[in-house]
């Protein structure tokens, strides 16, 4: 299968500052039956992994020796992601950072799946889509050896679910870091094989509730303290 999806460009978006988002970061395991839009589905992506240096070839998420072992996946439901011209197709697809792409690696709505791998975690199969980042430790462990095993590789997937929380929050979107699964079943959700393990699912949508906390009432509490 080649079907490819254009996303749209990244830019800047969101009305929230970098540390409004960290105020407001939660993790949202409950969502609204509302679609994610495909342009912040797009800009949600570029920050999780996407290109920031077309010049030197650097990404959004620093990495080890810039050896970028990460790809990114997204589990997309029926009627879930909505851009101008309709609904995206269900499927997988994995994100490509060099073009800004989707590409389709398997159709259907494969969500219930991928809930059943995350041990019934019922919020993945209720969220509209999920975000997967998986690793192919190779490319790190090839220059690093074990400390890339043990060490970069989850720290560097561990700054990518950060940026995907971040710029989730800052778009009106909530989600949350599952580490919780079944390796073996999440790869098989998923299309992925041999030395390409999943590390992350993160369940993206709107949330139900939003929260609600400004600077002034942090102030109030440190303040309370001192
Ligand atoms: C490595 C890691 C694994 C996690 N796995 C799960 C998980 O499997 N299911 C879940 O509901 N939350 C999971 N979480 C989210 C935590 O429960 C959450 O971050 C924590 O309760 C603090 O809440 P906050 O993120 O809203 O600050 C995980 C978080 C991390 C960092």
């Amino acid at each position: 299968m080649d079907k490819i999806i254009k996303l749209p460009q990244p830019g800047k978006i969101s009305g929230l500052t970098v540390e409004e988002a960290l105020l407001l970061r939660r993790s949202i395991r409950d969502f609204r039956d509302e679609p994610v839009k495909l342009r912040d589905l797009a800009l949600i992506l570029w920050a999780t992994y996407g290109l920031s240096d077309p010049v030197e070839g650097f990404l959004t998420t620093p990495s080890a020796g810039a050896t970028y072992p990460l790809q990114v996946y997204v589990v997309i439901g029926s009627r879930s992601v909505i851009d101008g011209s309709g609904f995206l197709d269900p499927g997988v697809y994995r994100y490509d950072p060099g073009r800004h792409v989707l590409m389709l690696v398997r159709s259907g709505d494969v969500r219930r799946e991928l809930m059943q791998a995350a041990l019934m975690q019922g919020f993945i199969g209720r969220a509209p889509m999920s975000i997967v980042i998986t690793a192919v430790y190779e490319r790190t462990t090839s220059v690093y050896g074990e400390r890339g095993r043990t060490r970069y590789v989850p720290m560097e997937a561990g700054h990518a679910s950060e940026n995907a929380y971040l710029m989730a929050t800052a778009l009106g979107y909530g989600t949350v870091a599952v580490g919780a699964f079944r390796d073996s079943e999440v790869s098989q959700v998923i299309g992925i094989g041999g030395s390409e393990i999943p590390l992350y699912i993160m369940p993206i949508g709107v949330p139900i509730t939003r929260r609600r906390i400004g600077f002034e009432e942090l102030a109030g509490f440190f303040v309370g303290k001192r």
